[in-house]
């Protein structure tokens, strides 16, 4: 392809502007599918992602419009995915910005626009929905230039709903948006997008061709990854998969090279030609880690195997999430599984339960603690290790010092809301670095430690401001902090899967609020029992569950009667769900209750 006549872009917009509705009607106009093809959305082409309407993996279609062949990205749309995004975006030479006519620039779309602003893109506003009873472009267009600093004076007004504009938008893609650069003779350089496991073709790649050019039957070799590769298949999405013989500069594309794992892949790797090298990888590369990690426990122990085969295949299609097997003397045998973030997280588990029919108890998500150990005797050095998981927490005597992630959070919210979020950023330990006034909503920049909003700080985000609340993060970085280990203890013995990694500030609320659960929650025993959370040795709350008298009778117990009664049925079902702490049997549904309860 004449490298003059390509264009390549994506299209940036907050979640439910219409991103995916206007992608499709691009589609359709320039004839990719018939009319009856387009009854699905077909870039999001996963079932969880179009009930939450949220894109997650990343797609490209080839379109022609008027002679040129254009590539539009799908990006995925949320903050966890925020290095995928960054890859996309470097693919392009510009982007579409799609904002909502009534509802405005919203903060996950600034994020998003400065990514697509430092990569240089061409950014062409296109104002969407304008059928709208309550559309204002106007208004949105005086947004564009005021929050962004873009000029909307030229912006494309569209309905993708109604297939207004659409052909405006076409044009505007072929004239505004810069042809890719790139030497065809040069040695090959390509970007690896994104990949992903198809059951028929093996790992497919998305690759960018940075100069060079890509052919079947050439031997590739990933330079990150350091490994060699022969590729078998080339091609493009109509968006139908269609073969091609090579893939020259500027162009977007997918590869095959018998691959059998997504794991060898990497996002952001260069593909070069093994016998002519390029001198130098494209640039950027990053190696994505897991932030946020929990344990996964089948709440049917004869379900470990069915859980480790499909969090096997799981695996196969996203490099990103980590799993290694975990014990717990509460849940039994599981997996301590790393994530991206929260969502992905939510994503995983979400996937677990309904494709795979799994029922899953998930402990409380944590972040990954850097620890200082002291020289232990014999030891020539002293250690640093990573801590993810609360169970692997050393001698409190042996840290020197535990550092912390720490985020950089932007949160849009309306004023009257304001007082009220302010108030939940400082109760998280949240420092203020800014408040600024846009299109009538407050902006607020705080720091905040990560392990602070992984413990439901996006649910009450949500529920203070009543949904009107938004918020996107980057991480900053490591931290210090006075970070402990609490313990809870049922009848004087420890719960392993209710131990968790606190601020020393916030453990006495996170105990009491523990202990006041736990206390509805475990059946009443001939005896007392005492439910305590502790730091090493010493108790900082603690709740007592009363003896059962002989003469008790069902009003005894009082408030939550129908729960109990559940408890004491499901205790009923068979030994095997009751686990002994200290001669209490407590049902293993407790457990699940009191994390379900986050
Ligand atoms: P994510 O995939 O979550 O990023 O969302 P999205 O930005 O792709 O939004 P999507 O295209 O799924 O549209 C969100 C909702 O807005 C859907 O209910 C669409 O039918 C609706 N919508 C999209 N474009 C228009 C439009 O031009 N007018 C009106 N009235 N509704 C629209």
């Amino acid at each position: 392809t004449d490298r003059s006549k390509i264009r390549n872009f994506s299209i940036i917009a907050h979640i439910d502007h219409g991103k995916s509705t206007l992608a499709d009607r691009l589609i359709q106009r320039t004839g990719g599918l018939t009319e009856r093809e387009m009854s699905q959305q077909v870039l999001d082409n996963m079932d969880i992602e179009r009930e939450r309407g949220i894109t997650i993996k990343s797609q490209t279609v080839r379109l022609e419009w008027k002679g040129y062949t254009l590539n539009l990205m799908d990006t995925p749309g949320h903050v966890d995915f925020a290095y995928e995004v960054s890859r996309s975006l470097a693919a392009c030479e510009g982007a579409l910005l799609v904002v909502d006519a009534a509802q405005g620039v919203e903060a996950q779309t600034l994020a998003n626009v400065y990514q697509s602003i430092e990569h240089d893109h061409e950014i062409i506003p296109v104002i969407n929905k304008i059928d709208l009873p309550a559309a204002e472009p106007e208004r949105v267009k005086a947004e564009i230039e005021d929050i962004i600093g873009l000029d909307a004076s030229n912006a494309v007004l569209a309905s993708a709903k109604s297939g207004i504009g659409i052909e405006e938008v076409l044009d505007a893609v072929i004239d505004r948006i810069p042809a890719p650069g790139g030497d065809a003779n040069a040695p090959l350089k390509a970007m690896l997008v994104d990949s992903w496991y198809d059951p028929y073709l093996g790992v497919m790649i998305l690759v960018r061709v940075m100069e060079g050019v890509l052919k079947k039957g050439q031997q590739v070799k990933f330079m990150q990854a350091g490994t060699t590769h022969l590729i078998d298949r080339v091609g493009c999405f109509r968006p139908k998969l269609t073969q091609l013989g090579e893939l020259g500069p500027g162009e977007i594309g997918f590869v095959t090279a018998q691959i059998k794992e997504v794991a060898q892949t990497m996002v952001g790797d260069t593909i070069t030609d093994a016998k002519k090298p390029t001198a130098t990888p494209v640039p950027g590369f990053k190696e994505v880690q897991p932030v946020v990690f929990c344990g996964l426990f089948p709440v049917d122990a004869n379900d470990f195997e069915k859980l480790r085969e499909s969090i096997s295949k799981l695996r196969l299609n996203d490099a990103s999430f980590s799993f290694e097997m975990e014990t717990s003397a509460a849940l039994g045998f599981g997996f301590r599984c790393g994530f991206l973030g929260l969502l992905h997280l939510e994503i995983i588990q979400e996937r677990l339960t309904r494709e795979y029919d799994l029922d899953l108890i998930t402990t409380a998500p944590s972040v990954v603690y850097r620890l200082q150990l002291s020289k232990a005797a014999g030891e020539a050095e002293a250690q640093v290790i990573e801590l993810h998981n609360p169970a692997d927490m050393p001698d409190p005597n042996r840290i020197e010092e535990i550092e912390e992630p720490w985020i950089k959070a932007v949160i849009y919210v309306p004023d009257e809301h304001l007082g009220a979020i302010l108030k939940l950023c400082q109760d998280r330990r949240g420092i203020q670095k800014d408040l600024t006034y846009v299109g009538g909503r407050a902006q607020i920049t705080y720091e905040l430690p990560l392990n602070e909003v992984v413990f439901d700080f996006y649910d009450r985000l949500k529920s203070i401001s009543r949904g009107y609340a938004s918020f996107d993060y980057e991480q900053i970085g490591l931290r210090a902090g006075d970070l402990v280990k609490m313990n809870i203890l049922v009848n004087n013995e420890p719960v392993d899967a209710l131990a968790m990694i606190v601020h020393r500030s916030q453990a006495e609320a996170r105990g009491r609020h523990m202990c006041e659960r736990l206390k509805d929650l475990i059946p009443r025993h001939l005896f007392k029992i005492p439910i305590q959370a502790a730091i090493g040795g010493k108790v900082i709350a603690r709740e007592t569950i009363a003896a059962l008298r002989k003469d008790v009778t069902a009003k005894c117990y009082g408030g939550d009667i129908t729960r109990k009664r559940k408890l004491l049925e499901k205790q009923k079902e068979g030994k095997k769900r009751m686990r002994e702490y200290g001669n209490v049997s407590i049902p293993q549904e407790a457990f699940i209750a009191a994390l379900r309860m986050g």
